[in-house]
């Protein structure tokens, strides 16, 4: 039989099982079923995982190869194959003393330059060294859109105690809405754009700069000057009109939603500083070593993996809640959706081959406590299972809050308690007594109030949200992301799947403005929604 055979059969004999019952039969389960990295611990004891599905997920990986496409990816081999890059995100955190190597030549020194170029340039600004031509930098607009945007601007929230740099705000969508009210009450001649785009190509953010640089030159004689560009693409950036002392390149080696560790991060470097950020690197590049050296079962982001594909691909549950217990995270769901649907949301393998099982999850979330109000109910009792994984630092930021912050932990606590127990309807009858209900009755109000429980969910718990944690929890995810799409055979570093939106946009575009007879190629449904709009905005 197959591994994947071994596994389901694993599987069928374990939807008969409750998960309080691996804990009746293992004292040890809970510390077993954790993996450690220094003070940060991934508990995965409240799924349905036992020893010998574990060993065989283990198995899994080492068979489809983890370890050598690892090793591939960390010695700058092609492992991009569709695209015929390397895939050197890690380069981007490793240390002063690293070679990584793309085609036998060391990339670190060029890595290095740059990034010693974008801190100097950061500290420039914040210690009005670098001027607006109205004084000091007040604001900073980062215009960019996916990888170019969701890290760094999921980053600054997250690290906002550390925030001590001008204001930074990040405009993404081609909708005029977001840079119109981005850029309503600031001042031009205090603000300094940011033009991140690793093609700078994409239509939002070039249009978005258009827009920004049309805003800026109506009050400031030398808009240019308040410029500065991230890209790979230094011809437009020069097209663009931005001098090359403030364009910051990288490698077509860097995927777009693994990029926030070089310049694409700019926009937090000014926020939080050069020391900071270099603090972030240090913690990725603690989880890059833990990665590259851990056992696979005590490996964090080999684990997490294994947990995301027993979830998905074993036992069907097609979506993957993210709860961080973190106000400051609110945007790691929307960071995780990219970095997971993008890489992971393929259909055909490596070589072209449908795959011959589920691709990555659909991945979603909001920060805890707020979803326990809105869409736990279905996470509690609703029909499908969803896979929880919560996040929750022991310790806040702020001292004086210390007893709200307990509260935090004690719900994220709660609600994967709850999913794992349950209420069974001899209790929900008890919590009844004193409504004074008896017999039919009873039971049918009780009904209601049963928890199935047996809901599997894991927890990442760290001391506290800092610079270095923060580089660890996205590097593991990151990790996990390639872990999983080598398990699936698929190449998690393209993302063809969002050309074909792109090039039907630029197509109907122009037919918002033209005659119907135009459109007629279109089906009748595009055909239709084109005729509304066209009388709607003729008003
Ligand atoms: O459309 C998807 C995408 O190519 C992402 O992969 C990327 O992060 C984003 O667009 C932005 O691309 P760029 O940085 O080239 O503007």
């Amino acid at each position: 039989m197959s591994i994947w055979g071994e596994l389901a059969k694993n599987q069928r004999f374990a939807e008969g099982r409750h998960i309080l019952d691996l804990f009746s039969a293992d004292d040890a389960r809970a510390s077993d079923f954790s993996v450690h990295l220094n003070d940060m611990v991934l508990d995965y004891s409240k799924t349905n995982i036992d020893r010998g599905a574990r060993d065989l997920l283990v198995q899994l990986a080492q068979d489809r190869g983890v370890e050598g496409r690892r090793a591939a990816m960390f010695g700058g081999e092609r492992i991009n194959e569709t695209e015929g890059r390397a895939v050197l995100h890690v380069a981007q955190r490793a240390g002063d003393d690293a070679v990584i190597t793309v085609d036998g030549a060391d990339v670190m020194p060029q890595l290095r330059d740059i990034r010693a170029r974008a801190c100097a340039f950061a500290e420039d600004v914040r210690q009005g060294r670098f001027l607006g031509q109205g004084g000091a930098i007040t604001d900073v607009v980062n215009i960019g859109i996916g990888g170019s945007d969701l890290g760094p601007a999921m980053a600054t929230l997250a690290l906002a105690p550390w925030h001590d740099g001008p204001r930074v705000h990040y405009v993404s969508n081609v909708d005029g809405a977001h840079i119109a009210d981005t850029l309503k009450g600031l001042n031009p001649e205090t603000t300094l754009v940011i033009v991140a785009s690793k093609t700078f190509t994409t239509i939002e953010t070039m249009t978005n700069a258009r827009t920004a640089r049309d805003w800026m030159a109506a009050r400031v004689s030398d808009p240019a000057a308040q410029f500065a560009a991230v890209s790979t693409a230094q011809d437009k950036t020069a097209a663009f009109g931005i001098a090359s002392e403030r364009v910051f390149g990288f490698e077509d080696w860097v995927g777009g939603r693994y990029s926030m560790w070089g310049p694409i991060g700019l926009g937090l470097m000014l926020a939080i500083g050069a020391q900071n950020f270099d603090d972030m690197l240090r913690g990725a590049r603690d989880m890059d070593q833990h990665f590259c050296d851990a056992p696979l079962d005590r490996n964090m982001p080999v684990v997490l993996a294994l947990v995301g594909l027993w979830h998905n691909q074993i036992c069907g549950h097609a979506t993957r809640a993210v709860l961080p217990y973190d106000q400051r995270l609110a945007r790691l769901p929307a960071y995780l959706q990219q970095l997971e649907m993008e890489s992971n949301g393929k259909r055909v393998d490596m070589a072209g081959r449908d795959l011959d099982r589920q691709s990555g999850p659909v991945v979603w979330g909001e920060p805890g406590t707020n979803g326990q109000h809105a869409f736990y109910q279905l996470i509690h009792q609703g029909t499908r299972i969803v896979p929880c994984e919560f996040l929750v630092a022991a310790r806040g930021h702020e001292p004086h809050l210390a007893h709200q912050h307990k509260l935090l932990v004690a719900n994220c606590l709660a609600q994967s308690e709850a999913l794992l127990r349950g209420r069974t309807l001899d209790e929900a009858r008890a919590s009844m007594a004193d409504k004074g209900l008896e017999g039919a009755e009873l039971d049918r109000q009780a009904r209601h109030r049963v928890f199935p429980g047996n809901r599997p969910s894991t927890t990442l718990v760290y001391p506290q949200l800092t610079p270095f944690v923060l580089g660890q929890i996205i590097a593991l995810y990151e990790h996990r992301v390639f872990v999983e799409g080598v398990v699936l055979g698929i190449n998690s570093f393209d993302q063809w799947g969002v050309e074909l939106g792109k090039e039907l946009a630029v197509a109907l575009a122009p037919l918002l403005d033209g005659d119907g007879e135009a459109a007629a190629s279109k089906d009748p449904s595009t055909r239709g929604l084109l005729e509304y709009m066209r009388a709607r905005q003729a008003e």
